[in-house]
């Protein structure tokens, strides 16, 4: 038996410490998770993901530049006391929403040396529980095209009780667009659930790993990861001695790639779609899809 519990997680790590080079220059001065998609900024929605997914106690890795993220999260009692006399509850309430639906955490990474380094940031809160991780510049959409429910976190819930190992969210990517994820190989127990074999992080053509379908035929694209992840704490131990790798960064895949030998993984196909905002083209597509969603509302 390992020393993890498994019962439902609950805690949950978002980094959101990164530069942002693929989004300069307005990331020079304003971090990339906090840019708006409608009227709230690209973390709100990772945010209300973990939360609908039931995960209650939520770490942000943060860097210097980034107290303003922590600031979104705070209550903001004078400004709310300002609302109220005004009469605008519902604004208030809203703001009152936003700090109190999870128990907030933070953690400045010191020097942005890659995601691997930044989830090890997040040790001394994780302890021994398994743990969920969301890249906080990427967007999930559910199976009905809109964000919120945590479709995706719960399938890698699901994963992880069922196999009491670790899991991720995978998704189709065309052959000569592969050598910019992180891929798997494996095969395909049933509809949407894989067993992973291998990992590699941004391959070449040929050196990608191969997934299998059900029937043993080999999908003809590769498979990525999609930004959300369900890791057991032995991950710690394994980011604790990876070298730097590509782009001379600590490597998240690396150590991923070596507790799948120990203790298996398993992959869950995005039921929706991912958005990624790290890029002015993401985000654009990710503010259509918010405001179509909001006027068919309206
Ligand atoms: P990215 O690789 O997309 O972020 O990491 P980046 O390094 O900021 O982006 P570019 O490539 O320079 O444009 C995915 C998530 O991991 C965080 C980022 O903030 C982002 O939310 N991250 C990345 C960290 O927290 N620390 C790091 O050292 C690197």
């Amino acid at each position: 038996m390992r020393a993890e519990s498994f019962h439902r997680p609950v805690k949950a790590v978002l980094p959101a410490a990164g530069f942002g080079t693929r989004f300069l220059p307005i990331t020079k001065a304003v971090p990339k998770e906090m840019l708006p998609v409608g009227d709230r900024p690209v973390i709100d929605y990772v945010v209300q993901e973990a939360v609908a997914a039931g995960f209650t106690d939520i770490l942000i890795i943060v860097s210097r530049e980034k107290n303003c993220i922590l600031d979104y999260f705070d209550r903001n009692h004078e400004l709310e006391r300002r609302l109220r006399s005004a009469g605008k509850h519902s604004e208030a309430d809203e703001l009152e929403r936003i700090a109190s639906q999870a128990n907030f955490h933070f953690v400045r990474q010191p020097e942005m040396k890659g995601l691997g380094d930044a989830v090890l940031q997040a040790q001394a809160f994780v302890g021994k529980d398994p743990f969920a991780l969301l890249l906080a510049d990427t967007m999930i959409l559910d199976n009905n095209g809109r964000p919120g429910k945590g479709d995706s976190l719960n399938a890698l819930v699901s994963a992880h009780l069922e196999h009491r190992c670790s899991s991720v969210a995978i998704e189709p990517v065309a052959a000569e667009r592969i050598h910019r994820y992180g891929v798997v190989g494996g095969r395909e127990l049933h509809s949407g659930q894989f067993e992973l074999k291998s990992m590699v992080e941004k391959p070449q053509p040929d050196e990608a790993p191969t997934m299998l379908d059900s029937g043993g035929q080999a999908y003809s694209h590769g498979f990525a990861f999609a930004a959300r992840y369900l890791f057991t704490a032995r991950i710690f131990d394994f980011l604790r001695t990876t070298q730097p790798g590509k782009n001379n960064e600590i490597q998240l895949t690396d150590a991923m790639a070596q507790l799948l030998v120990e203790e298996g993984f398993y992959g869950c196909r995005l039921p929706g779609k991912r958005l990624d905002i790290g890029n002015a083209a993401g985000l654009l597509e990710a503010h259509e899809i918010i405001l179509k969603g909001k006027s068919s509302h309206d």
